[in-house]
């Protein structure tokens, strides 16, 4: 789809080299829009959690670039993901975040959608006769598909399945979800906040292990020394970066976490969360108890899905480009469906402690990100460092790229990709 003109005759490959971006890739509105057109309304999009709309009828509002979108889940339980747009003269036909409806009804002349975006009813159709086809003028739908639970939306019918999109980021998502210990994993609340640059600069962020030990320093010193130490990867030589092809990476910060599964004691873990232990071992076998405690603080990594989601310890977070220099970022809490009260409490705590907009983590890494954007206007023409590394790469059994967790495999697996979607008409 094209939504703005295309800027023609520009190499854009040439922006982006194997360990180095240009400067322009944060700061020319010309490059945002050809990013918009060529990577978000072309590839596979995350937009929701199947937790979130749990039922039939259930629904939240998500945008994929600026196109404001519906996901739903209708009463056989497929997925749609519909344009937010009436096909009379444009209005949004929803403006709730989230809720439960048996179809969208647009307020300007009550036009009525079904959840399948079909056209139910025009009022005072009489004008309409043989000018307008109820069957001719649906929502516009999107390809959807979803993987363990994750639902991913596309403007394009013909991009490959999303499975082959995902490649081997699947077995990073499969061992994600393992810290749900039996429980299904659940999306518990969401907030949402602004930052004065790039979507790139967060798209980078999510495997920079570089950075957490420094940004991070005052939420180091704000946790106990357990925690800290858990987060001590600077020397780990286990803590790695993985890429994964397609844009996707996993950086590893605490390998002992990443099998859940196979975890076996919580003796580190007492101190922090005694009580928890206490109260679960009432009811469970110890091992239970083990794999729940274990995986408070989330799955060990942090998994990054080109273009917009990173699936993060314990949460997910969101990137929405608004400009090229303003990202709105989404951190949805990961609680146990069905799970301990006490557990899923207690993950709220951590997460608000780090995340959240008083939280130690988050504020660090947005005045961060902020100060990124103000340098890089200083002289765009200076090149983006992504080579950190470079020199002690190694390939896997699997075939990745793999480095230690501090350097920026990450991030240069993310930027191949965006060259090979930008070098594309
Ligand atoms: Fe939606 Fe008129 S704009 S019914
Ligand atoms: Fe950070």
């Amino acid at each position: 789809m094209t939504t703005t003109p295309v800027e023609t005759g520009r190499n854009f490959a040439a922006l982006a080299g194997t360990d180095r971006v240009a400067g322009q890739l944060y700061t020319d509105p010309g490059i945002f829009e050809q990013e918009l057109e060529k990577i978000f309304y072309r590839t596979w999009v995350w937009v929701a959690h199947e937790s979130e709309i749990p039922e039939a009828g259930s629904f939240k509002m998500a945008t994929i670039g600026r196109q404001p979108v519906i996901v739903n889940r209708d009463r056989k339980g497929n997925f749609n993901v519909l344009l937010n747009r009436c096909r009379h003269r444009g209005a949004s036909v929803c403006e709730v975040p989230k809720g439960k409806a048996n179809g969208f009804t647009c307020p300007y002349h009550s036009w009525s959608y079904s959840l399948e975006g079909q056209l139910r009813g025009i009022p005072y159709p009489e004008g309409y006769e043989g000018v307008v086809e109820k069957k001719d003028m649906p929502l516009q739908r999107l390809r959807v598909e979803s993987y363990a639970g994750m639902i991913f939306a596309s403007f394009n019918h013909d991009i490959e399945p999303l499975e082959d999109f995902l490649g081997d980021a699947k077995i990073w998502i499969d061992r994600f979800m393992k810290q749900g210990a039996g429980y299904p994993i659940k999306v518990q609340g969401e907030h949402r906040f602004r930052f004065d640059g790039n979507w790139k600069i967060q798209l980078e962020n999510t495997t920079d292990g570089y950075h957490f030990p420094i940004v991070h320093r005052s939420w180091m010193a704000s946790v106990d020394a357990e925690t800290a130490d858990m987060l001590s990867f600077m020397t780990d030589e286990k803590a790695v970066t993985h890429a994964l092809g397609n844009g996707h990476s996993v950086a590893i910060m605490v390998p002992e976490h990443v099998d859940l599964a196979e975890d076996d004691g919580t003796e580190d873990l007492q101190e922090r969360f005694g009580h928890i232990i206490e109260e679960l071992s009432q009811t469970m076998p110890p091992e239970q108890v083990r794999r729940i405690v274990r995986s408070m603080h989330g799955a060990g990594f942090n998994l990054n899905l080109f273009p917009n989601v990173a699936m993060s310890m314990s949460f997910f977070r969101v990137l929405r480009p608004v400009s090229v220099n303003e990202t709105e970022i989404q951190h949805l809490a990961l609680g146990l469906e069905g799970g301990p009260e006490s557990v899923n409490r207690e993950r709220l705590r951590i997460h608000e402690h780090f995340q959240g907009p008083f939280g130690f983590g988050t504020p660090d890494d947005s005045e961060a990100w902020d100060r990124v954007q103000r340098g890089a206007y200083g002289n765009q023409e200076m090149p983006i460092l992504v080579n950190r590394g470079l020199g002690r790469e190694e390939i896997t059994e699997e075939g990745w790229k793999t480095s230690h967790v501090t350097d920026e495999s990450g991030m240069r697996e993310a930027y191949a990709q965006w060259k090979r979607m930008m070098s594309n008409d």
